[in-house]
């Protein structure tokens, strides 16, 4: 039997910082009402680099981190909402770019929950024996698209890039990946075409921006949050307690705090840094998981759910062991 686990993660932020006090000179806001009703401080915005500029770096940390060359590389697969062009995909720019084979690498467009969509893809496709080794991608350059007048979306998207790769194993690592899905609410969150061009100036037409009625996405991730971990758990007859942590979707320090409210999980053990990012959808997870890697937060033999949600809408899990 083909197993897979996780030999590296890495994660890429631009340099630009947007604070909150930023938001207060661009719309109606506060820095206070900002803190309270979403948890985020500040969050890292790109100037003139792109997804795929986003996603190379975070790609070049990752095979650093797993001390993978890029020949060793079979498959690749990149999770954005915003790529740089509608083809080719960024996927392919990143494959020339890293000098990889002539690969299987293709994206996936899941919103938030893409990483997690991606992994389930990555995952299978190694456990069919035909590839070993997976670089998984979630890259977002999210402020191409967002109306700076709009204040009920514009202090919650930011850019980044989260990187992880996944090689065959014969140990159970990576245990267990749901992902799901139900269009009907697709009017929950949603954005009917996008420039693709970072630092988009002067716009002579009116550019369609990404609409969201919060309340509800809101109630929907509050629902399937702590719903996708149960599901996780019972898959692998696990329970909550001998979770080291949880690694969800930073979407709002609320929903998180919401989350562990529900299920009576310790606070302190979901992994939080949407202070310092804002969300950043498919970028979010991977960021997430990196950090908590780097910082200790995870270490090796650790047992975590990461879980996700977004528009579509889509939501989905997965219970590894480092
Ligand atoms: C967007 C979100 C932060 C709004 O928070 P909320 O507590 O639901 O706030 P409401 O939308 O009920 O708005 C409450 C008031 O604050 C106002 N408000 C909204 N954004 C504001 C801002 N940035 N600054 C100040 N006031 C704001 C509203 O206009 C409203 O004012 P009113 O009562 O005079 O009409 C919250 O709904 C949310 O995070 N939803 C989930 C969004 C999400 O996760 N999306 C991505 C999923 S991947």
């Amino acid at each position: 039997m083909i197993y897979t686990e996780i030999v590296g993660t890495g994660s890429y932020v631009p340099k630009k910082v947007v604070t909150n006090t930023d938001l207060e000179q661009v719309v109606d806001t506060s820095d206070a009402w900002i803190q309270s009703r979403t948890g985020i401080v500040k969050r890292h915005m790109t100037e003139l680099e792109n997804t795929s500029d986003l996603a190379y770096k975070a790609a070049l940390n990752a095979m650093e981190d797993a001390q993978i060359q890029p020949d060793m590389i079979d498959l690749l697969i990149v999770a954005t909402v915003t790529p740089d062009a509608p083809f080719p995909a960024v996927s392919q720019m990143l494959q020339h770019r890293l000098k990889l084979n002539e690969i299987t690498a293709f994206d996936i467009n899941a919103a938030c929950s893409g990483f997690v969509y991606a992994l389930n893809v990555a995952d299978k496709m190694i456990q069919s024996g035909a590839y070993q080794t997976a670089l998984i991608i979630g890259a977002e350059t999210l402020s191409k698209y967002t109306d700076f007048k709009d204040r009920n979306t514009c202090i919650l998207f930011a850019d980044a890039a989260g990187a992880m790769i996944i090689k065959a194993s014969d140990k159970r690592k990576i245990r267990s990946i749901v992902t799901y899905s139900k269009g009907d609410y697709e009017g929950l969150l949603s954005m009917e075409g996008y420039p693709l061009k970072v630092n988009y100036s002067t716009p002579t037409q009116p550019r369609p921006f990404i609409q969201m009625q919060g309340t509800e996405v809101f109630k929907f991730a509050t629902k399937v949050l702590p719903k996708t971990v149960i599901k996780l758990l019972e898959n692998e007859n696990m329970t909550l307690n001998e979770l080291s942590l949880i690694v969800a979707h930073q979407a709002n320090r609320r929903i998180i705090d919401y989350a562990a409210k529900i299920l009576k999980f310790p606070l302190e053990k979901m992994y939080v840094n949407i202070d310092r990012y804002g969300n950043t959808s498919a970028a979010s997870v991977p960021l997430a998981i990196d950090e908590a890697i780097k910082t200790g937060a995870l270490k090796k033999n650790d047992v975590f759910i990461t879980v996700a949600f977004g528009a579509g809408l889509t939501w989905g899990g997965a219970l590894i062991e480092l």
